[in-house]
C-alpha cells in the first residue's frame, strides 16, 4: 500500500506512504487519484486532505521508477494533478519536512496548501539536467512570483517553508501551522469546505514589470554561469513562458523542453552520476544491516600535508581526534596549519568563532602511543615508504585497544603488506583521502584481502558523516584513481614527444571540460611525487615505457608551483602559468634526440588519447574486480580528479562515444610509430562489450 484512504469527520484523508521520502511511483499516484474519486463520490465527504507519512510529504518521483515504462504509466503526475485540480471538493496540501519536484508540483495542483515550518521546498530537477515536467514551471510563478520562482528553478537549491510565506502576496501557502500538522489541515478543510469557486494557481497571472530586460539578464546570468549545462537556460525560457503565454500552452512547452532535455548527454550524465553515487556506498558481499563499530574517538598519524586536512573531517564532524608526531615542531607546524586554515573560514564568514573554538577543543596532539590507545579508529599519514609503515603499524598492533580499525592513507602501498604487519589483519583498511584531504570529496576505501565486512561497512557509514564520497577499491598498484591517471600522464608524455606543448595538451583536455590539465595540475601536486613513483617502477617495470621529459624537468628542479618553476613559469607568490621557453626548448632537444619529427595534433587526437587512455585501464580495473562497477570508477573520476561532470565521469563518456568507436580509435593509434603499440591494445572486456554492441553500464 503506498497510499491510504480515511474518513476524519467529513474530511478524507490520502496519506502517501512511499519510504522513504514518498517518491511518486505508480503505486502511489493510483492511490490519489483513486482517493480523489472515492471522495467524489461520497456525499458525506466535504473535503479531502492529502499529506505524507513519516519523513516527507513527498520527495518527487519515485527513482526506483526512473527509466522504466511504469515511471509513465497511467495516471502519470500530470493526470494526477489534473484529477486533483478537477476535483468538485476542496483538495488542500497538508505539507511537512520534504515537497521536492513532483512533491510540490502535486501540492500546487492543490486548492489550498498548509505546511509546517522548517519544510525544505524545492524543484531539483535542474539538477539532473532537466526542468520540472508537470508545472512546477507555470504554477509556481504564479505562487510567489517570477523571480523568486525562477531563482528556486535555475538553481535547485531548497528554501524553507516560513521563507516562502513571508513572500508579500504570495499564494503558495495558506497557513503555515506550528504543531498538529494534521489536525490543523483537517481543521482548515473544514473550514473551507463549502467555499467556492475552488482557487486554482493555474488561473492566476505571472507577471513581471520589465519581463524582456528582466528575462535577457537572466540569460546572462545562467549562461555564464551554467554554460555546459543547457537545463538552466531551459529554466528560463519556461518561466518565460508563463509570464508569456496562456497556462496551457505553458504546459505544452514545458513538456517539450522536459522530453528534449531527458535525450540530452548532460542529463544522462547528470542522473548517471546521481545513480552512481547512490550504488557506490553499497558492497555487493557486504549486507546493508551490517553491524558497525562505534567511532567516538580518532587519532591521526602524522601531522604533515595530509593528516591535517585528514582531522579536519573529523574535527567537523564533531569526532574527537587526536594527533601523533615523532617531534614537537613537526606536531606544532601542524597544528599551526590546521588553525589557520579555521581562521580563514572565520574571515570569509564562512564559520562561526564558536564554531571554530569549539572543533579545536576537540582536537588534541600528543608524541605518545600511550595516549592514542583508546582511539576506535586510527588514520596512518606517515611517509609512503614500506619501512616506515611497517614501524608505525606494528606499534599500532601493540598498543591499541581490541576491536580499533587501523586504516592507512597510502597512495601507491599494497594494504595487504601492511596488514600482515599486524596480528589483525581484518582490522586493517585503506582510506586515501586526496589532497587537500579537508576539501576533496573523494575517499578511495581500500579493501584488503583480509578487511573484514563490519570494517568496511563502519568506514562506509562514517564516509557518509564527514561527508564524502567512498567508492572501494581493492588492492593494486595505484588503486582505481591512481592507476588509471598513469596510463594518462604516460600518454600525456607521449604527446610532448611527437609534437604538441604542455599549454596545447592542457588547453585542449580543459576545453573537454577537465578543471585541469595534466600539466597545469603536475604542477600544482608537484612533479617530484611522480618522479619518485617513476624511479621505482622503472625497477620494477623495465620494459613499461615512459616519455623521459618529466625525469628532464625534474632533473632542472623544476618540480612546480612549489619551487616556482615546472611545466610553467611562474611569478613569485603567483599561481598563474606562464608558457616556459625553457620547458619548450627542452622538449625540442629531447624530440630531436629521439629522431621525431613534430607534427602537427589536433585537439581531438589529445582528448581522446588521454580521455581512452583512462577508459582502457578502467577495463582492466573493472575485469579484475579491482572496482564492483563502472559506475564506481566515475564516481572517483568525478569528485576525485576533476573529471566534467556533464560527461558523467570516463566510462560512461565512452559508452555515449560508444565501445565500438573506442576500440576503433585506440587501433588507428595502434598504427602511431611513436605511441606505444600495446598501450593501446584494447582490455579483452572493452574488447568484448565492443563486439557484443554492448556498454559499460
Ligand atoms: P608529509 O611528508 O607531508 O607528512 C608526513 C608526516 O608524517 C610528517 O609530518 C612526519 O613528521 C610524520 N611522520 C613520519 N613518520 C612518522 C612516525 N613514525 N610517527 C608519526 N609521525 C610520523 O606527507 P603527506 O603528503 O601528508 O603523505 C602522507 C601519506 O599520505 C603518504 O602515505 C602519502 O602517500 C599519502 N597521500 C598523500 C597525498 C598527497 O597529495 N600528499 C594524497 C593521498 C595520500
Amino acid at each position: 500500500m503506498s497510499a491510504s484512504y480515511e474518513l476524519h469527520g467529513s474530511v478524507a484523508v490520502i496519506t502517501l506512504n512511499n519510504p522513504p521520502v514518498n517518491g511518486l511511483g505508480y503505486e502511489t499516484r493510483k492511490g490519489i487519484t483513486d482517493g480523489i474519486a472515492k471522495a467524489d463520490s461520497d456525499a458525506k465527504v466535504k473535503a479531502v486532505v492529502i499529506t505524507g507519512a513519516g519523513k516527507a510529504f513527498s520527495g518527487g518521483a519515485d527513482i526506483r521508477e526512473f527509466g522504466s515504462p511504469k515511471a509513465l504509466q497511467e495516471p502519470n503526475l500530470l493526470s494526477v494533478i489534473k484529477a486533483v485540480e478537477s476535483s468538485s471538493k476542496p483538495v488542500v496540501a497538508a505539507i511537512h519536512s520534504v515537497c521536492m519536484g513532483g512533491g510540490l508540483e502535486l501540492a500546487l495542483g492543490c486548492h489550498y496548501r498548509v505546511a509546517a515550518p522548517g519544510t525544505q521546498v524545492a524543484l531539483p530537477e535542474v539538477k539532473l539536467g532537466l526542468v520540472p515536467g508537470a508545472g512546477g514551471t507555470q504554477r509556481l510563478p504564479r505562487a510567489i512570483g517570477v523571480e523568486n520562482a525562477l531563482n528556486m528553478i535555475v538553481s535547485g537549491d531548497p528554501v524553507k517553508s516560513e521563507v516562502l510565506a513571508g513572500i508579500p502576496g504570495q499564494k503558495l501557502f495558506d497557513r503555515i501551522v506550528d504543531g498538529d500538522l494534521l489536525q490543523s489541515a483537517i481543521a482548515f478543510a473544514n473550514e473551507v469546505a463549502d467555499a467556492r469557486p475552488l482557487p486554482l494557481v493555474r488561473e492566476l497571472k505571472a507577471t513581471h514589470a520589465n519581463p524582456d530586460g528582466y528575462f535577457q539578464f537572466a540569460r546572462n546570468t545562467v549562461s555564464a554561469v551554467a554554460k555546459n549545462f543547457p537545463a538552466p537556460g531551459k529554466c528560463v525560457d519556461c518561466v518565460e513562458a508563463a509570464v508569456s503565454r496562456k497556462f496551457e500552452d505553458g504546459m505544452t512547452f514545458e513538456r517539450e523542453q522536459f522530453a528534449a532535455l531527458m535525450l540530452t548527454p548532460e542529463s544522462k550524465a547528470l542522473r548517471h552520476a546521481f545513480f552512481a553515487e547512490r550504488a557506490a556506498s553499497k558492497i555487493p558481499d557486504v549486507p546493508e544491516d551490517t553491524p558497525v563499530r562505534a567511532i567516538n574517538k580518532v587519532a591521526v598519524i602524522g601531522a604533515g600535508t595530509m593528516g591535517g586536512g585528514i582531522a579536519m573531517n573529523f574535527l567537523n564532524a564533531g569526532v574527537p581526534v587526536v594527533i601523533i608526531e615523532m617531534k614537537q615542531d613537526a606536531l606544532d607546524r601542524g597544528i599551526g596549519v590546521i588553525r589557520k586554515n579555521y581562521e580563514g573560514q572565520v574571515k570569509k564568514g564562512k564559520l562561526k568563532q564558536d564554531k571554530f573554538e569549539q572543533r579545536m577543543s576537540l582536537l588534541s596532539t600528543t608524541l605518545s602511543y600511550q595516549d592514542i590507545r583508546d582511539a576506535d579508529l586510527v588514520i596512518e599519514a606517515v611517509f609512503e615508504d614500506i619501512g616506515v609503515k611497517e614501524q608505525v603499524f606494528k606499534t599500532l598492533d601493540e598498543v591499541m585497544k581490541p576491536g580499533a580499525i587501523l586504516a592507512s592513507n597510502t597512495s601507491t602501498l599494497d594494504v595487504d603488506k601492511i596488514a600482515s604487519f599486524t596480528k589483525r589483519p581484518q582490522d586493517v583498511v585503506g582510506m586515501h583521502f586526496f589532497s587537500p584531504a579537508n576539501v576533496m570529496k573523494l575517499l578511495e576505501v581500500i579493501r584488503g584481502e583480509k578487511t573484514s565486512k563490519d570494517v568496511l561497512a563502519t568506514v562506509m557509514q562514517l564516509a557518509k558523516k564527514i561527508k564524502k564520497t567512498a567508492v572501494v577499491s581493492g588492492v593494486c598498484d595505484g588503486f582505481i584513481g591512481n592507476r588509471m591517471i598513469e596510463q594518462y600522464s604516460r600518454q600525456s608524455g607521449f604527446l610532448l614527444e611527437e609534437g604538441a606543448t604542455p599549454e596545447q595538451v592542457d588547453r585542449a583536455v580543459e576545453k573537454f571540460g577537465f578543471a585541469m590539465g595534466p600539466f597545469r595540475m603536475g604542477d600544482l601536486a608537484g612533479n617530484d611525487i611522480g618522479w619518485y613513483i617513476r624511479k621505482r617502477r622503472y625497477l620494477e617495470k623495465p620494459n613499461m615505457r615512459y616519455s623521459k621529459t618529466a625525469d628532464l624537468l625534474c632533473e632542472m628542479g623544476r618540480f612546480g608551483q612549489k619551487t616556482g618553476a615546472g611545466w610553467y613559469d611562474y611569478k613569485p607568490g603567483k599561481r598563474d602559468a606562464i608558457p616556459s621557453t625553457v620547458v619548450n626548448e627542452m622538449i625540442e632537444k629531447h624530440r630531436a634526440e629521439l629522431g621525431i619529427k613534430p607534427r602537427k595534433i589536433s585537439d581531438e587526437e589529445i582528448v581522446s588519447r588521454l580521455v581512452f587512455a583512462l577508459v582502457n585501464e578502467g577495463a582492466k580495473i573493472l575485469e579484475e574486480g579491482i572496482a564492483s562497477r563502472a559506475s564506481d570508477i566515475d564516481m572517483v573520476y568525478l569528485t576525485g580528479y576533476g573529471f566534467p561532470l556533464y560527461r558523467g565521469g570516463p566510462m560512461c563518456y565512452a559508452d555515449t562515444v560508444g565501445l565500438f568507436n573506442v576500440v576503433q580509435t585506440m587501433k588507428r593509434f595502434q598504427k602511431n610509430p611513436h605511441d606505444d603499440a600495446s598501450f593501446w591494445e584494447p582490455a579483452p572486456l572493452l574488447a568484448k562489450l565492443a563486439e557484443e554492441g554492448k556498454s559499460f553500464s
